[in-house]
């Protein structure tokens, strides 16, 4: 059994434990990355949707919260330009769920999504201890820029070939992203369907071909995820479906209760609600949206035109129409008390991974 679950990488981000808590769009919350990060883990706040002036409050909170390092993410994203064709044709596929909520027929968007150098310059200029990237790549200049503000930098890769681009762009670690993660693909080298590798397989291959130490994601529930992770050479596990139904956790009671009732069939991939790959619990909004899976705009056109449609299913309390992003072994989550405090979890997670190794 190993004396502690100390790793060069959780002394180099100044952590307890090899515990990452992933960054979650509308999952994490400032008071669970603080939890995390009290507790002896490393909390992410997702903020690839948050306006410059919330992340500077966010990121406010969190420091009044705790003195502990912490993680924020964004999506690298370029600016979207969508044809009025693309709208009105994306518009129309979804009009009949539309017509079922009571909405109106949908318009193209002024907004699509915020600005990807604002929201990375509002980073840089808060010297946060921890940043983290997925969708994209930085360059080598922007890296720096975040070095030079004192932050580490984390990339996500789903190949190796992605993970080898963000070396070369000079991020200090890498974040493997195995297909059996919740929420979106990180994926943008090649063909999303190329890169949808299993944690087992690509964990030890990231491994071998980077220099830089390796947080694992995907698929990783208890503490025997995060020893057989560790076994593969990752330096920390990053986990996000298993945050979603702790107390902390500001999801839809209905999204909640369907991981609860989940099974290790209940998810899949698909384009339909935002544009890009993205795994959650499959459901009638997906089914019924898959014969366009090919043909819908990219993200962040169609996240933005369905936006509407998730919020008023959740209004109506209708599970079969919203996205209820989780992970392959989401079921897992049944082996905790539902709304167990984000602070237990962890202290819980580094116990079982004690046990795993002894
Ligand atoms: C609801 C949800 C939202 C997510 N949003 C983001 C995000 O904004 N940025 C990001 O890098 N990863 C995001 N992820 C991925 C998680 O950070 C984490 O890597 C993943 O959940 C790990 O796999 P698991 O769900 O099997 O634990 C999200 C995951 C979920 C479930």
């Amino acid at each position: 059994m190993p004396r502690s679950l100390s790793t060069p990488l959780t002394q180099r981000l100044g952590i307890a434990f090899p515990i990452v808590q992933g960054p979650m769009n509308g999952g994490s919350t400032p008071a669970m990355v603080a939890a995390v990060s009290n507790a002896g883990g490393l909390g992410s706040l997702a903020a690839g949707g948050l306006a410059p002036n919330e992340i500077r409050s966010q990121v406010a909170s969190i420091r009044a919260q705790t003195s502990n390092p912490f993680n924020i993410n964004l999506f690298v994203l370029d600016k979207p330009t969508p044809t009025d064709d693309e709208v009105r044709c994306a518009l129309d596929q979804l009009q009949p769920i539309r017509a079922e909520l009571g909405l109106v027929p949908g318009q193209p968007q002024e907004f699509y999504c915020e600005d990807f150098q604002q929201q990375f310059d509002t980073l840089v200029d808060l010297r946060v201890p921890v940043v983290s990237f997925t969708f994209g790549l930085l360059d080598a200049p922007s890296v720096q820029r975040l070095h030079k503000a004192g932050s580490l930098v984390i990339g996500t890769a789903t190949s190796i070939a992605e993970a080898l681009a963000w070396e070369a762009s000079g991020a200090d670690i890498i974040c493997a992203q195995g297909t059996e993660a919740g929420g979106h693909r990180g994926t943008f080298l090649g063909h999303p369907d190329n890169s949808m590798i299993g944690s087992l397989a690509l964990i030890p291959q990231i491994v071998d071909a980077v220099a830089l130490p390796v947080i694992a994601a995907g698929g990783i529930m208890d503490g025997r995820g995060i020893a057989a992770a560790l076994t593969l050479g990752a330096q920390a596990a990053q986990l996000g479906t298993a945050f979603l139904t702790s107390a902390e956790s500001p999801i839809h009671p209905a999204w909640r209760k369907e991981i609860r009732l989940s099974t290790d069939t209940s998810t899949r991939t698909s384009r339909t609600f935002t544009g890009r790959a993205a795994r959650g619990i499959t459901n009638d909004y997906m089914t019924r949206m898959a014969e366009h899976e090919q043909d819908i705009p990219s993200y962040p056109i169609q996240n933005a035109l369905t936006m509407e449609i998730r919020k008023a299913a959740g209004v109506a309390n209708r599970s079969d129409l919203m996205s209820l992003w989780a992970g392959q072994a989401a079921g897992m989550s049944r082996s905790r008390d539902d709304g167990v405090s984000a602070a237990t979890l962890v202290n819980t997670l580094a116990k079982e991974t004690i046990a795993a190794f002894g």
